[in-house]
């Protein structure tokens, strides 16, 4: 198993298919438009992206409108119920727009159909969706919809993935991007980690890595573009380029970092998502000598108890997790952290959970990303005896929002009188009075008077600070 898949290109069946479909398209009446709709974490975002593009290049014109669409796309999440459950509830609302036009094509894409018995539901609950395609076969979507446009079967195919497979790292999918000013860069895909409640190793497979050299020349190009905001994406960015054998043939993820914040132009680099067991010291050094690295770290923490992080299968302890912390402070005492935490683990106890409201009070997150626990099937977690009751996993979720609000709000206060470099993304009407909005370097929101335009790089004082926003104006 190689961490480096040799990229390949869209396979010609699909480059085929999608001028087929294209010819279809402008030979149709009117011009038959696209609509995709995405749950979930940024990877999704991401590759709804490319599902975009690829439409576009099939000869759709993207809309958000789903009532005019001639294909709609459900890009799905499976890391909750919950937020399958609302992917659920919208695909049944598609029901009646497919009995009205028939010619309507619905595919549903992502996470959830990387499941066996998701895709046996689809099949047989949901007979006006026309297929399946999970997030590693997206280059796949002119053949499916080519295959509907000339009358052929319904394809909701559940593809078993064994559990060593690196699926392949397709480059030069079509991708449609929204803005010019902000972008989602994916430099790897899948995850080895298997923690004990996630779903996505086995929805997204095996970890593999995209080279530097694709990865630099998609940030030049972004860059030449006029984007001033990218995120590098993966799973657990902190182990990009990693081989089986533990070696990094092309450097580590702090020296590709380090690397394309040496690119000429006025950016900043995010990335999403760190993993505490791979978090480098190196890492923590190239931010702090890089202004183009923006001063935000999310790195999830998950639970403060030791001994739910080694049933999460988590690897790290809240010692190691505190020492990284002390050393992004060190070097970056203005860093923003941002973390996950989820309550109600299987045989979390009381103690358990002050443990981690004790490492809320210790580190001072700017924010965090908490989640009940949610059984996947398929997961270890799901299978443990153990399980929370849901009303003791909402009382600790209450308690855990409460403690962080005011944490949050005190953050926050820190930044009254600064003033900072602001990515202005859009407008905010407030009263009557129409505000700028965008994001601090830290990637806090904040809305101010002023004259930016979405895209702009601004320089804003901070004057009054609220528990979830700060409030300036522009200089
Ligand atoms: N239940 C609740 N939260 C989960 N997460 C992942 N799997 C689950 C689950 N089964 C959370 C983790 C992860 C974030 C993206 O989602 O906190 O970091
Ligand atoms: Fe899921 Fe853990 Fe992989 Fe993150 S690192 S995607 S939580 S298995």
């Amino acid at each position: 198993m190689s961490a480096f898949r040799i990229p390949v290109c869209m396979p010609p069946e699909a480059v085929r298919a999608m001028a087929e479909v294209r010819a279809l398209n402008t030979a149709a009446d009117g011009e038959p438009s696209a609509f995709v709709l995405t749950f979930g974490c940024q990877q999704n975002e991401a590759d709804s992206e490319h599902l975009r593009g690829i439409a576009a290049e099939m000869g759709y014109r993207i809309t958000d409108r789903p009532e005019e669409a001639e294909l709609i796309l459900v890009n799905t999440c499976a890391i909750r119920e919950h937020a399958e459950q609302k992917a659920l509830s919208i695909i049944g609302q598609y029901k009646h727009l497919k009995a009205t036009r028939p010619s309507l094509i619905i595919g549903i894409c992502g996470c959830m159909v990387a499941q066996q018995h998701r895709v046996e539901e689809f099949k047989h609950s949901y007979p006006y969706v026309d297929f399946t395609l999970d997030a590693a076969s997206m280059h796949r979507l002119p053949e499916m919809v080519l295959e509907r446009r000339r009358g052929g079967r319904r394809a909701c195919t559940y593809a078993h993935m064994p559990m060593d497979h690196v699926p392949d790292v397709v480059e030069g999918m079509p991708i449609h991007r929204d803005t010019r000013w902000r972008a989602w860069l994916s430099i790897m895909y899948g995850c080895n980690n298997f923690c004990a409640y996630c779903i996505v190793p086995y929805v997204r497979g095996r970890e593999r890595s995209r080279t530097p050299a694709d990865i630099e020349a998609e940030a030049r190009a972004l860059i030449a573009d006029g984007c001033r905001d990218l995120t590098l994406l993966g799973q657990n960015v902190n182990s990009w380029g990693r081989m089986p054998d533990g070696s990094f043939p092309e450097g580590d993820f702090a020296s590709l970092i380090g690397r394309l914040a040496e690119l000429d132009g006025d950016f900043r680099l995010r990335f999403m998502t760190s993993h505490p067991k791979d978090a480098s010291d190196a890492l923590i050094e190239t931010m702090a000598s890089h202004e183009k690295i923006a001063r935000h770290f999310h790195l999830p923490l998950q639970s403060g108890s030791d001994a739910v992080l080694a049933r999460m299968n988590r690897r790290y302890t809240a010692e190691h997790y505190l020492g990284i912390v002390d050393r992004l402070r060190a070097a970056m005492p203005d860093i923003t952290l941002t973390t996950d935490i989820i309550v109600g683990f299987p045989g979390e106890t009381e103690a358990d959970f002050e443990a981690t409201l004790e490492i809320l009070r210790r580190v001072r997150f700017d924010m965090i990303y908490s989640f009940i626990y949610s059984p996947r099937k398929g997961t270890p977690a799901a299978e443990y005896a153990d399980q929370i009751p849901d009303a003791v996993k909402h009382e600790r979720f209450d308690r855990l929002i409460a403690l962080q609000n005011e944490i949050s709000y005190e953050r926050n206060l820190l930044a009254e009188g600064k003033t900072l470099r602001v990515l202005c993304d859009g407008e905010k009407v407030q009263e009557g009075v129409i505000l700028c909005s965008g994001r601090t370097d830290g990637g806090k929101l904040i809305y101010f008077a002023g004259n930016a335009r979405p895209g702009d790089v601004v320089q804003v004082k901070v004057e009054r600070a609220e528990p979830f926003v700060l409030r300036g104006v522009q200089i």
